[in-house]
């Protein structure tokens, strides 16, 4: 899985904190450290959280370390229950949600938590996900359509319709897949990666949607879609249970269709 590597000049464990004395379920966190306006090297601090005292997700961890030891401390988070995406990370050498994993189900016993491997580092665990956004973006999300909008206001869907966008439409961008996937980090430029297929099938599978061919034509490109080798990493790593890989598969399939 996607483990981050630190370069070697890094300054490691400079910054240690103690649980107090009192603590009656310590646990350690080896937490990536980078400031871009300190002038200084990563580091990894160690701080050892009494999680008697926290919820039980590693993201309450994170907060019991900001709140009450380290305020420097950068991370992202808003929903606290795997809706918004914006906790992930790599934690315990999995990229997942910081709010869905729980301290327990950690197998390390030093936790190591680093921001999502192969991005661009804005500060600590937060990475840059302007380009990712810029993708996602570029398959233009909604739906597409030529005919009158019915007079009901609304573009009715079958119960049966419906259930083809399970699997797809529960996707919350948080871009655990895509930053878990080689191709992804090699050809990020270009390749649009696990998240954004899947978001762009999520489309073509709309039955209301009509500009089917169209997406298809967008996405008939060596790199946008074809850099993905079935290695699977995005199923493994999709902490809400989604298949990005499948969806891929799916539109490949109807590529090949199309030229039959
Ligand atoms: S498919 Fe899963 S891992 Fe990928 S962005 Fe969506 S929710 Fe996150
Ligand atoms: S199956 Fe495709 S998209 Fe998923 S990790 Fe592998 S190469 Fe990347
Ligand atoms: S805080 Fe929203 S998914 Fe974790």
């Amino acid at each position: 899985m996607a483990e981050f590597s630190l370069p070697k000049n890094s300054r490691i464990g400079k910054g240690k904190h103690f649980a107090s004395p009192g603590a009656k379920k310590p646990r350690v966190f080896k937490v990536y450290r980078w400031n871009p306006e300190d002038g200084q090297n990563p580091r990894v601090d160690t701080y050892e959280v009494d999680t008697a005292a926290c919820g039980p997700m590693v993201l309450d961890a994170l907060l019991k370390i900001k709140n009450e030891i380290d305020p420097t401390l950068a991370f992202r988070r808003s929903c606290r229950e795997g809706i918004c995406g914006s906790c992930a990370m790599n934690i315990d050498g999995v990229n997942t949600l910081a709010c869905t994993r729980a301290i327990e189900d950690c197998s390390k016993s030093e936790v190591p938590i680093y921001p999502l491997p192969h991005m661009e580092v804005i500060k600590d665990l937060v990475p840059d996900l302007t380009h990712f956004f810029a993708q996602y973006a570029s398959i233009k999300p909604w739906l597409r359509t030529q005919s009158a909008t019915p007079a009901s206001g609304e573009r009715l869907q079958s119960k049966e319709d419906r259930a083809k966008l399970d699997g797809l439409y529960e996707c919350i961008l948080c871009a655990c897949c895509s930053t878990s996937c080689p191709s992804y980090w090699w050809n990020g430029e270009r390749y649009l990666g696990p998240a954004i297929l899947l978001q762009a099938y999520r489309w073509i599978a709309d039955s209301r949607d009509e500009d089917t061919g169209q997406r298809l034509d967008e996405l008939e490109d060596p790199f946008k879609l074809y850099r993905c080798h079935t290695i699977m990493n995005c199923a493994r790593t999709c902490p809400k249970g989604l298949n990005p890989a499948k969806a891929i598969s799916e539109i490949k399939k109807l590529m090949l269709q199309r030229r039959v």
